[in-house]
């Protein structure tokens, strides 16, 4: 090339990426109780998994906490996406906090299938297994549904060939919403071959924005020498995004929250990108990302988009 000219980089962006409905949804919850109630509004947990989105709620005058005894007894507290244990609202009602319920509906429809399964612990009640991540806050919300012991949780297909429920005559299943569609797939396999009389949904519970985001990154990979998903590292739908990029045929995935943190060396040698978004990342990340690799490159790109959305949340009662 000429002296000066830049090196060319091809960019593939897949589509859909970054935000689902379920975030849009709980971050105006925290903007919308900030215009209505005014600041500080306070929110358990990060309402959604992303540093750059927590940091601008945080300058309208949100304030994140992790329990609910951080929250002065006449606040107003915002519930994250993620859902929580029944205890957490219980609590809020208690002490007479004003709370909000940014809970993803794709999450409390899990949560109200679980306490179908469990028919109030009677005669028809169903032990559940739950597939998921331990320590992942939907799992603590979705297990805290009902009492302890009610339901097991199922991590991998290892576990699934071990769980041994007591009767397997009244036993369901459910899913995090965030998981691998494909790993997911093999766990429900093992589980309905061992026990035929499960009940549970059609396939998983796995949300429409989890799906199409690693439909999406599965459609880019193989023509990829390196995928970058914009996302935190305790994001599980970006986490396992990069997982899917790597099996997918990507050689490498990165997971790099923003452009700030991205190491440049990577992409030597790197003559097509891929670049996608967890369904919590902000699509300015991306544009940031682009913009600063055009800096650098002659880019040219090209946006693969599989699956149109249209989907949009109401929000909760109180502020709608
Ligand atoms: Fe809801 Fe799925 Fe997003 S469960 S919060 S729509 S990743």
């Amino acid at each position: 090339r000429a002296a000066g000219a830049k090196p060319q980089l091809r960019v593939l962006l897949a589509g859909p990426r970054g935000f689902c409905a379920g975030v849009d949804r709980a971050i105006r919850v925290v903007e919308e109780a900030l215009r209505q109630y005014g600041a500080p509004v306070y929110v358990r947990h990060e309402i959604v998994h992303n540093r750059t989105v927590v940091e601008a709620l945080e300058a309208q005058g949100a304030i994140f906490v992790e329990e609910l005894d951080e929250v002065p007894p006449d606040g107003h507290v915002v519930f994250s996406a993620h859902g929580v244990p029944k205890s957490v609202p219980a609590e809020a009602e208690r002490r007479n906090l004003l709370y909000l319920d940014a809970t993803c509906p794709l999450v409390s429809k899990v949560h109200r299938e679980a306490e179908r399964h469990y028919a109030g612990g009677g005669p028809d009640t169903r032990h559940i297994l739950m597939i998921g991540h331990a320590g992942h806050p939907e799992v603590i919300g979705t297990m805290g549904q009902l009492p302890p012991g009610a339901v097991t949780l199922v991590q991998d297909a290892e576990e699934a060939r071990s769980v041994a429920p007591a009767d397997p005559m009244h036993l369901a299943f459910i899913t995090q919403t965030t998981l691998s569609v494909d790993d997911t797939a093999e766990i429900v396999d093992i589980l309905r071959t061992r026990f035929p009389h499960i009940e549970g949904p059609k396939r998983e519970d796995i949300c429409y924005a989890t799906t199409n985001r690693q439909e999406a990154v599965k459609a880019i990979a193989p023509g990829c020498d390196l995928v970058i998903v914009i996302g935190s590292p305790n994001s599980s739908n970006s986490q396992r995004l990069r997982e899917v990029a790597e099996r997918s045929g990507a050689p490498r995935a990165l997971l790099v929250p923003k452009l700030a943190d991205l190491d440049w060396s990577a992409l030597e040698g790197v003559r097509t990108l891929g670049i996608t978004a967890g369904a919590s990342a902000p699509e300015a990340l991306v544009q940031e990302m682009v913009t600063a690799l055009a800096g650098t490159y002659a880019l040219e790109i090209e946006e693969r988009t599989v699956r149109k959305e249209d989907v949009i949340f109401k929000l909760p009662a109180p502020l709608g």
